[in-house]
């Protein structure tokens, strides 16, 4: 029986397609090793958090982000109280001291009464420098006290923020809401519950708005920290439980 031979033309065309389509599978899993490292690099998925007041709104947002999958040091001045709590978080969830959890994170959340502010960017400022911080606080007169309260009214309370804690690339995020209400409509189905942000830093606020995204919410930019002040308390982006869509009607931001 005659075997079919192709001519020697279309045999090597063919050994040049099988060899051009091996180096392109070699390039093309290349090629998609390279992004996948690019995009973990970028992906706050695995993103150490240092959050600095294991209160209430602080152990709130923390729970969510290692329930997220990120590795959080709780901060207290006190770490042995924070036991119970890492212990029903499991593995990712770790205390130490204040000093302890700014070395931990590369991003810092701090959920700390604002009248401590002044005297903890005093105390921490430089090993601060450089870092992400998240911004929860609200100035409160009554446990704040006037002069800080009334500082926060006069400049904006991201201006206020950024003044204390100078060098930091510091956004404005989680000061809205209630703790209780964070943790009952966390990951709620679509349309999720909209969370505020401001910050100066791109970089910062683009980890930012992952962050609450990781913990199931969806951000709402709302601009540089000047803007913060119109989330501050008693303003109309404050106590908002509403979607991303309904906020920026609310304070006419662009759709
Ligand atoms: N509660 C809310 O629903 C909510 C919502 C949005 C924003 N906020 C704001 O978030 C901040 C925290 O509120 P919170 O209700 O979570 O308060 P909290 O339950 O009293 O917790 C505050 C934590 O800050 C730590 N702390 C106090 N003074 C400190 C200092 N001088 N230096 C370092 N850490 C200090 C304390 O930890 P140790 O004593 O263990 O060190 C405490 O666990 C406030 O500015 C508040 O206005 C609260």
């Amino acid at each position: 029986m005659p075997v079919f031979r192709p001519p020697l033309f279309s045999r090597v065309s063919r050994r040049r397609l099988l060899g051009a389509a091996g180096a392109f599978s070699l390039a093309l899993g290349w090629g998609l090793a390279q992004s996948a490292r690019a995009e973990e690099r970028r992906s706050p998925t695995k993103v150490p958090i240092g959050v600095i007041g294991a209160g209430r709104i602080g152990s709130t947002v923390g729970k969510l982000w290692v329930e997220a999958g990120h590795p959080v040091m709780f901060a207290s001045r006190h770490p042995e109280q924070l036991k119970d709590l890492v212990e029903s978080l499991g593995p990712l969830a770790h205390a130490g001291s204040v000093a302890e959890a700014i070395a931990f994170g590369e991003v810092i959340f701090l959920a700390i009464p604002y009248g401590a502010l002044p005297e903890f960017g005093r105390t921490y400022g430089p090993a601060l420098k450089g870092k992400i911080v998240l911004d929860a606080g609200n100035a409160v007169p009554q446990r704040d006290g006037a002069a800080i309260a009334e500082e926060v009214e006069r400049e904006g309370i991201g201006i206020v923020s950024q003044k204390y804690l100078p060098g930091t690339r510091l956004v404005r995020a989680f000061n809205t809401l209630n703790y209780r209400i964070l943790a009952r409509e966390a990951n709620r189905p679509p349309p999720r519950l909209a969370i505020p942000i401001a910050g100066d830093d791109p970089g910062a606020v683009e980890m930012a708005a992952a962050l609450v995204r990781d913990a199931g919410f969806d951000p709402v930019l709302v601009g540089k920290l000047a803007a913060a002040r119109r989330f501050q308390r008693g303003q109309p982006g404050y106590g908002q439980a509403v979607s991303a869509e309904e906020l920026k009607q609310k304070l006419s931001l662009s759709p």
